[in-house]
């Protein structure tokens, strides 16, 4: 019997800045992650971003939300992705698309990369409709502001969030 072609061998980058991690994220890792053998999910180390969250604290979010797949390693990266996905031997980049907006942002990306690395393919997944309108932008800027992001990240980044934006509320919750 022909044996069938498998994907057991494969190794997928999903590069980001996780700044923090919503549900659209894990939609998108638990998705991809059963197309392929292997799913580095990597956070960008881009200090000039200046991120609400450290590099290491991204990761270990990330490393807390994806326990249960078997598959997922979390990792981070500098410098060029296709170099950092070709050191890894990844062939393939997973992003995710929520909206027309996202884009041409995300074609730009795909056709440099490629250029710089035709043997790399970006794999693009629809968002899932429930999550098509969620970033960590937004995220971020509505518990600045006091607003209520609940089923929008998981609920220990959500403690984290409250953490960083209120600690002082979060020390001591009851008002006198
Ligand atoms: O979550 P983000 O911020 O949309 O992710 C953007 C990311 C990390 C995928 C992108 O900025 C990136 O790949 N940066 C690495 C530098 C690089 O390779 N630049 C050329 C890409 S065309």
């Amino acid at each position: 019997m022909p044996e069938s072609p498998t994907t057991d061998n494969v190794v997928a980058i999903y590069p980001g800045s996780f700044d923090p991690l919503t549900n659209g994220h894990l939609d998108l890792i638990a998705r991809s992650s059963r197309l392929v053998g292997r799913l580095i999910v990597s956070v960008l180390n881009n200090e000039a971003k200046q991120p609400l969250f450290s590099v290491q604290e991204r990761m270990a979010m990330l490393r807390e939300a994806t326990g249960d797949l078997p598959n997922i390693e979390i990792d981070s990266f500098d410098g060029l992705l296709v170099d950092y996905a070709s050191a890894q031997g990844a062939t393939v980049i997973v992003r995710g698309i929520r909206a027309v907006s996202d884009y041409e942002y995300e074609l730009q990306m795909a056709l440099m990369n490629r250029r710089l690395r035709p043997e790399i393919e970006t794999m693009f997944l629809m968002s899932g409709e429930a999550y098509s309108f969620i970033s960590s932008r937004l995220v971020k800027e509505v518990v600045r502001l006091g607003g209520d992001v609940r089923g929008l990240v998981p609920a220990f980044v959500e403690s984290r969030l409250a953490e960083r934006f209120r600690p002082a509320q979060v020390l001591n919750p009851v008002p006198r």
